[in-house]
């Protein structure tokens, strides 16, 4: 029996792209379904400033190929050095949407992130006054807070203060793996919004442990027990606005995710749609997809909807994805759910 479904076309409000061979490898297959995405920062050396988020934002558009239309939306790289004029007037520009805020050392390519969060509070400021919404990846970094525990204890310790010390800050709590930050978000206003990424609704941590380690599924916030994936499925499906779909689609050459110090990040882009309308179907919510993809992250970063529209349809045997996709860098292995999906982008 096929079914099918037509949605506005969607965003992602949270993607790696990278740079140079990786790039190209990877932004057709975000741009084949995506009309825009929330391009994160962190290359080496980061996005800082406005003039370095223009070049970037050049070489996005340059490495699109013919035919293609894609919108990347820039977002500048948080430190304690950042001028809150430059962001500003990248922002009054239209040239940058978002800033992103790092602790310093939370993940990769975060070293020059934020130690003393007092050194960034007139940006914090400047963007409340103007409206601009802050990115923050939610853990802390203290060596003695267990990796399970960091999101929650951010929450407290440095999420909670900030948004009280800042009144209208705009917030996005990106790529939340908890129940506890779920609960934070819905116990506050429409200024707080989090980002969901596809993988933390489909795996928990026994997937990355269980029976060997599988480093495909290692990421950083790490996927947590699974009652707090349960939460992110209900919180993703429930249609609440302030929920909307970060992918965090994060490339790493295969050597150096399956290495003795493997990389975090998973790689989703080119089969995220397809593995959201499982979930979303297997929830009974296939009518909450569209809100979550393609109307949530509109309505908070007060842009525009798409225009176009991507259609999923259901099909009797199972879709295959392909494995890995090839860069010049090397391969990049596409996440596996680990159970057949039946929908595809048609
Ligand atoms: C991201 C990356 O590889 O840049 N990795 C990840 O596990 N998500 C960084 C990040 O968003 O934390
Ligand atoms: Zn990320």
């Amino acid at each position: 029996m096929t079914k099918s479904l037509t949605i506005t076309r969607p965003d992602d409000w949270h993607l790696h792209l990278r740079d140079g061979a990786m790039l190209k490898a990877v932004l057709p297959e975000t741009a084949r379904h995506f009309g825009r995405a929330i391009i994160m920062p962190n290359l080496v050396p980061p996005v800082v400033t406005g003039a370095q988020a223009a070049a970037y934002k050049d070489r996005i558009m340059a490495a699109l190929p013919a035919g293609m239309s894609f919108d990347p939306l820039m977002v500048l790289y948080l430190t304690e050095d950042t001028d809150p004029a430059d962001v500003a007037a990248a922002h009054a520009s239209g040239l940058v949407t978002s800033v992103k805020l790092y602790p310093a050392g939370a993940t990769t390519n975060s070293a020059s992130g934020v130690q003393d969060f007092d050194k960034v509070r007139p940006v914090l400021e400047k963007m409340a006054e103007i409206g601009m919404p802050l990115c923050l990846h939610g853990e802390v970094t203290d060596h003695e807070i267990d990796i399970f525990d960091r999101e929650a204890v951010f929450i407290d310790r440095i999420l909670d203060p900030i948004r009280k010390a800042t009144p209208g800050l705009r917030v996005v709590m990106e790529h939340i793996t908890t129940k506890d930050g779920v609960d934070y978000v819905k116990a506050n206003d429409a200024d707080l919004g989090a980002t969901i990424t596809t993988h933390h609704l489909i795996i928990n941590r026994n997937h990355i442990l269980v029976g060997g380690i599988k480093p495909h599924y290692y990421c950083l916030p790490v996927a947590k027990r699974e009652e707090h994936r349960l939460a992110l499925r209900e919180a993703a499906t429930s249609g609440d606005a302030r929920f909307f779909l970060g992918t965090d689609s994060a490339p790493h050459v295969d050597p150096a995710k399956e290495s003795g110090c493997g990389c975090a990040g998973c790689f989703t882009a080119t089969n995220t749609m397809a593995l959201l309308a499982h979930v979303f179907e297997e929830d009974d919510a296939l009518d909450k997809l569209e809100g979550f993809a393609s109307k949530n992250g509109p309505a908070f970063y007060r842009l525009p909807e798409n225009k176009g529209t991507l259609t999923l349809t259901k099909q009797d045997a199972p879709v295959t994805f392909p494995d890995k996709i090839h860069s010049d860098d090397g391969p990049v292995t596409v996440f596996d759910p680990g159970y057949p999906v039946h929908w595809t982008v048609t």
